[in-house]
Formats: C-alpha cells, structure tokens, sequence
C-alpha cells in the first residue's frame, strides 16, 4: 500500500507502520485489489466514531497501469456495498481541488445510486498551514435502496481495457444545505 500510494503521485505516502495498523483495526472498512500476486489498488476507510452512519474514504490509490479501467469504482461501489448493510448512508472524502479523476469517481458513485453530493470547506488553508488551498468535503447520500456494487473479477474488467472518459469534468456537487442529513451530532 505504501508503494502504491508512492506510485500514485498526489497522495499523502504514509509509513507502513501506519498501512499496517489501519489494515489491523479498519479491515471492514478499507478494500484491496489484487491482480494476481501484484496489488492493484486500494481504498482505505472509517466510519466517523460521531456519526457512525458516515463511511468516510482516507485514501483511494489504483496503480497507473490498472486505471481508467473501473477498478476504483468497483472497489468503491463494493466497500460501500459491505458497510451499508452495518448501517452506512453517507460516504464522505476529501479531493484536492483538481483532482478530476477522484471528482468523477465520487460524482459517478452518487450518479449510479441515484443520490447527491454537497461539498463544503472542510479544512481551510490557515487550519492546515498550507498555501495548496483547502481541504474540501464532498458528502454523498443518503444512500437509498439495495447498494450499487459490482464486485466481478478484476481480469475479466481488465481484459475489457480502458473505459473512454465521456463524464464532464465540472464538479457535480451543490453546497451543503440546512437539512443535508450530516449523521448523529458528537456527544
Ligand atoms: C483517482 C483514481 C483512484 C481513479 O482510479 P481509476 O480506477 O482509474 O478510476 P475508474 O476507472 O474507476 O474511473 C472512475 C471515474 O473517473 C473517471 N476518470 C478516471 N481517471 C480520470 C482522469 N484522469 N480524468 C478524468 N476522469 C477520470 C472515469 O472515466 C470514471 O468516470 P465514469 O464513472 O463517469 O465513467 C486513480 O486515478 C488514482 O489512483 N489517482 C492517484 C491517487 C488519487 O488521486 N486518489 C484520490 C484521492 S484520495
């Protein structure tokens, strides 16, 4: 994992002490791709310990040669397909303004369940001591209905090739609202 995220270009490389804890305590939350004896890709999750309703995704990394093939949004629509039936209704992520790969990602997995996504500031720049801009949440869901996964073999997906972007790629998100369900308040 630590490689891949290394490979990955644009993500925070963790150590792998800090791979290997998160694969010790959120296992039920995070999903690995594998290609043969080789990983393909990762999504690294939690559920919000104040609103356990909310699967929020840390890191999604697919190695460059295994991208625009669906993987990430196989391991996504499966991840959140095994968490809702523990009570999951929102998914939330950060993506670094730019990011158009992630955008579409996320944005796809609200189209196909046929829900929305709200964006604010999460962190802002004076919070992380940064001139890179903020940190913004895209918060999707509720989650309706029986869960849109598609968890086939990666090969036979593979073996298809590429998928042509076709998607815009203007962010598909509103602000976030009064009323958007933000899941149980902290004690
Ligand atoms: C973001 C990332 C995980 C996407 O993985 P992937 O397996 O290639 O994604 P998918 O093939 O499932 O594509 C998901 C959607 O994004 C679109 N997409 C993928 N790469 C894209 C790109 N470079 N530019 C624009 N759109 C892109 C796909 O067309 C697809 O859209 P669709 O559902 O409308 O058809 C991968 O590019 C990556 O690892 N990037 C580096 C790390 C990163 O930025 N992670 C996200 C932040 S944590």
């Amino acid at each position: 994992m630590e490689r891949l995220a290394r490979e990955s270009g644009g993500l925070d490389v963790n150590s792998r002490y800090a791979y290997l804890l998160w694969c010790r305590d959120f296992a039920d939350t995070s999903v690995v791709a594998r290609a043969g004896d080789r990983m393909a890709g990762f999504i690294t999750g939690y559920r919000r310990p104040a609103a356990p309703d909310t699967l929020f995704v840390w890191q999604v990394a697919v190695g460059p040669e295994f991208r625009r093939r669906g993987l990430a949004s196989r391991m996504l629509g499966h991840l959140a397909g095994a968490v809702r039936t523990r009570g999951v209704r929102f998914v939330e992520a950060t993506v670094t303004p730019g990011n158009k790969a992630s955008l579409q990602l996320f944005g796809s997995f609200a189209e196909a369940n046929g829900t929305g996504m709200a964006s604010d500031v999460l962190f802002s720049e004076h919070e992380l001591g940064s001139d890179n801009g903020p940190e913004v949440l895209y918060r999707i869901g509720p989650l309706p209905g029986p869960a849109v996964a598609s968890a086939g073999p990666l090969p036979e997906r593979a073996a298809a090739g590429p998928r042509p972007f076709s998607g815009s790629s203007e962010p598909r998100h509103r602000p976030f609202e009064q009323g958007d369900a933000r899941g149980p308040a902290p004690d």
